[in-house]
């Protein structure tokens, strides 16, 4: 079984970029245990990040056939695409939506995410371990609905 993760927009900055929300775990430490995660559980991940709304859309439709499902913290265009939401709506795939932070918790403009009405749950505000719930819930909803 093949999970498609993905990463949207600035969390290549991860390490870097507002610390004092995010931490300080970089990409590549989330990719790693994200690795380990579906070693563990006997997956597959592919893993994609992109600043590019267009690409995200291209690379799920890219994939649709191969994965059995999609981990996404899709980070600004939570709040501002339609388009990714009607794409996940789209490929009829179970996804999972994952924030490092508590988007509940920030400001007005992050307590709406236009893509969490189109995935079967999300986990925000568990920093990295978001990223690993998330995982395990999707694969266990994959294994037994
Ligand atoms: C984020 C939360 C978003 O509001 C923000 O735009 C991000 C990161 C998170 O993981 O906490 O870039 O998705």
């Amino acid at each position: 079984m093949k999970i498609l993760v993905i990463h949207g927009p600035n969390l290549s900055l991860l390490g870097e970029r507002e610390k004092d929300i995010y931490g300080s775990i970089t990409l590549e430490e989330v990719n790693s245990n994200l690795l380990a995660k579906a070693a563990s559980l006997n997956i597959e991940l592919e893993v994609f990040q992109s600043n590019s709304e267009a690409d995200i859309i291209d690379k799920i439709i890219a994939e649709k056939n191969n994965i059995a499902g999609i981990l996404i913290n899709p980070a600004a265009y939570t709040h501002t695409s339609v388009a990714i939401r009607d794409c996940i709506a789209g490929v009829n795939l179970p996804a999972v939506e994952v924030h490092i932070s508590n988007i509940h918790a920030r400001e007005d403009f992050r307590r709406t995410s236009l893509i969490a009405p189109v995935c079967i749950g999300q986990i925000s505000g568990f920093g990295m371990n978001s990223y690993l719930l998330g995982l395990e819930a999707l694969v266990a909803y994959l294994e037994r609905g």
